[in-house]
C-alpha cells in the first residue's frame, strides 16, 4: 500500500484557472464589503433592505431530535409517538455556536456564507476530515449541483479535459458538455476508480491526438457512488492521490453520500477517510451537501478547499447566486442546534440516517437474491447509499455472441419494462472512454442502478418479483421459487 509522503508538494493553483477566472472583472461595489466588518464602520456604501422589512419575526420548526425521522405514513419508519423528542428544548443563548439572527440571516450575506453557519461548517470539517494543511477554506453553496457548476466554471476552459469514473454521474456530464469540456472516463472495478488506469491515460496522453492538454482534473464520487454505488477504500483512495500528484492534477470529490455508508456499529464504526483527509498538498476540492442527509429542498451545501482556489469559486457565485438562501440556513442551523451541535449531528443523527440506507440496501441484496435467477445477475456487496449497479451476465444470455451485447441489453431493459418495473440502465451513466473493448468484455460491462432508497418494501419485494420474472424469460431459465 503506497504511503502519501507528508512533506508537501508545492502547487502553483495559478495554471488551474480558466481564461473566464482569470479575466472576470468583479462588480466594484463588492470590493467595499471587507469594509463592512470594520467595527464602528458606519456605511453610505450600498444599499441593502432594512431589516425592520423582514416580514418575519421568526420561525418554527418541529424538529426531532437527533435519531429520529419525520413519520411519513406509509413509509415504515415507526410511528408518530415514536418522534416525541427524548430531550427538552433549550432556549438559544445570544452567542452560542449556531444562534439563531434572522436579522443577519435573511440579509444579504458575504458569497462564503453567513458567519454561524460557516463556524460550524469549520468545526465539522476539522472533526470529521481534519485536512492536514492550514490554508483551506470552505465556501457555501446551494448544493452539489451548484458546487460543481462553480468548480468548472472557475477551472475549465472550452476543449479541456476532465477525467471522470467511466459510468458516472449524468448530472455532471451534461453540464461539463454544456460547459465544451470533455469529460473522459476512467475503468472501475469493484473498488472503485483503477489507479494504473488513471496513470496510463496520463502516461500515454497525447495532445495532437486528443486535441487538447493533459487534465486537470479528476472528479470522482468516491463514496456509495452515483450509479456504481461504490465506495473506494482509503488504500485505493491514496493510490489515486499518488497518481494525481504525479501529473499534478486536482482532485474534486463530491461527496454527498458520504454519511450513507454502511456503518456496522454506528456512530463506533468510523467513515472510510475522505480525500480530503489525506490532502497534504491542498490539491482536493470536496463537495458535501446537506441534500441527502437533511432534506434536498434545502439547497445548501459547502465546498472545502485551498483558499486560494476556492476564492475563484466564490468569484463565479458572486455573479450567480450571490449568496446562499437565508431561509435555507436559519432552518438548517436550527436544527443543528437541535440535535445537539456536532456531537448529536455526528453520533446521533448521522448513523441513524445511515441505518434507514443501509437496512434498505441489505434488504434489496436479499431480495434480488431470492428473486432473480443467479443465472442473469451478479450482485455487488452495497456498501449504502441509495444505488445497487447489477450486473447483467450479457456472456450467458442465449442470443450472445449472435448479437451485439449492446442491443442485448436494450432487448433486456424492454422485457423490464414490459414486466413493469424500472431501473436505470448502464449507457445513461457512460462517460466517453478512450478504452477499446472486445465484444466479450463488452458483455460483461452491461449493469442496471437499482435504487432503493424510496419505494416501500412491498414494492420493494414485488418490483424483485418482476425483475426475476423478466429476466428469466430473457435468459431461458426458471423463475425462482
Ligand atoms: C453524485 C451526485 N452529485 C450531486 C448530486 C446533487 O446533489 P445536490 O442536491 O446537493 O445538488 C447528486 C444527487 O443526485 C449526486 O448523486
Amino acid at each position: 500500500m503506497p504511503s502519501i509522503d507528508p512533506a508537501p508538494v508545492k502547487i502553483d493553483f495559478t495554471k488551474y484557472f480558466s481564461i473566464e477566472s482569470k479575466t472576470r472583472k468583479r462588480s466594484q461595489l463588492k470590493e467595499l464589503r471587507p469594509y463592512f466588518d470594520i467595527p464602528g464602520m458606519i456605511s453610505f456604501g450600498v444599499g441593502i433592505p432594512h431589516p425592520s422589512t423582514w416580514p418575519v419575526n421568526g420561525m418554527t420548526l418541529s424538529v426531532p431530535f437527533a435519531g429520529k425521522s419525520v413519520y411519513v405514513p406509509g413509509y415504515e419508519n415507526r410511528s408518530p409517538e415514536d418522534m416525541l423528542p427524548l430531550t427538552s428544548y433549550t432556549e438559544p443563548k445570544k452567542g452560542e455556536d449556531l444562534f439563531p439572527d434572522l436579522t443577519s440571516e435573511l440579509q444579504y450575506s458575504s458569497t462564503y456564507g453567513t458567519p454561524h453557519l460557516l463556524g460550524w461548517i469549520k468545526e465539522h470539517i476539522k472533526r470529521v476530515h481534519n485536512p492536514p494543511y492550514d490554508e483551506w477554506q470552505n465556501l457555501s453553496t446551494a448544493g452539489n449541483t451548484d458546487g460543481t457548476d462553480a468548480i468548472l466554471r472557475a477551472c475549465f476552459d472550452r476543449g479541456d479535459y476532465l477525467l471522470v469514473e467511466e459510468f458516472a454521474y449524468p448530472g455532471l456530464l451534461s453540464p461539463a458538455a454544456t460547459l465544451g469540456i470533455n469529460c473522459l472516463g476512467v475503468p472501475l472495478d469493484k473498488e472503485g476508480l483503477i489507479p494504473e488506469a488513471l496513470d496510463e491515460i496520463l502516461t500515454n496522453w497525447d495532445e495532437k491526438e486528443r486535441g487538447g492538454p493533459r487534465p486537470k482534473m479528476l472528479l470522482v464520487v468516491p463514496t456509495c457512488s452515483n450509479p456504481a454505488g461504490v465506495t473506494i477504500p482509503v488504500h485505493r483512495k491514496r493510490e489515486i492521490y499518488s497518481v494525481c500528484r504525479k501529473w499534478d492534477l486536482l482532485i474534486t470529490e463530491d461527496d454527498p453520500y458520504c454519511f450513507l455508508q454502511i456503518r456496522p456499529n454506528g456512530a463506533a464504526s468510523p467513515i472510510v477517510p475522505s480525500f480530503l483527509s489525506l490532502d497534504t498538498d491542498g490539491r482536493v476540492l470536496r463537495i458535501d451537501s446537506f441534500s441527502k442527509i437533511v432534506a434536498p429542498g434545502s439547497r445548501l451545501g459547502w465546498i472545502t478547499g485551498h483558499k486560494t482556489i476556492v476564492e475563484k469559486i466564490m468569484n463565479t457565485r458572486e455573479s450567480a447566486t450571490q449568496c446562499p438562501s437565508g431561509f435555507s440556513i436559519a432552518a438548517i442551523a436550527a436544527i443543528l442546534r437541535v440535535w445537539g451541535s456536532h456531537d448529536g449531528f455526528e453520533n446521533k443523527y448521522i448513523p441513524h440516517v445511515s441505518e434507514i440506507y443501509s437496512k434498505r440496501c441489505l434488504m434489496m441484496i436479499d431480495l434480488l437474491k431470492k428473486h432473480v435467477p443467479s443465472e442473469a445477475i451478479e450482485i455487488p456487496e452495497g456498501s449504502g447509499g441509495m444505488f445497487l449497479w447489477v450486473r447483467l451476465k450479457i456472456e450467458s444470455h442465449p442470443s450472445f455472441p449472435k448479437e451485439d451485447p449492446d442491443k442485448i441489453s436494450k432487448k433486456v431493459f424492454q422485457s423490464l419494462i414490459e414486466e413493469k418495473v424500472l431501473m436505470a440502465p448502464s449507457e445513461f451513466f457512460k462517460a466517453p472512454s478512450i478504452s477499446s473493448w472486445s465484444k466479450e468484455e463488452e458483455a460483461k460491462r452491461s449493469f442496471v442502478r437499482i435504487s432503493f432508497s424510496l419505494p416501500p418494501q412491498d414494492e420493494m419485494e414485488e418490483g424483485c418479483k418482476r425483475m426475476g420474472r423478466a429476466l428469466a424469460k430473457e435468459w431461458n431459465v426458471n423463475v425462482n421459487a
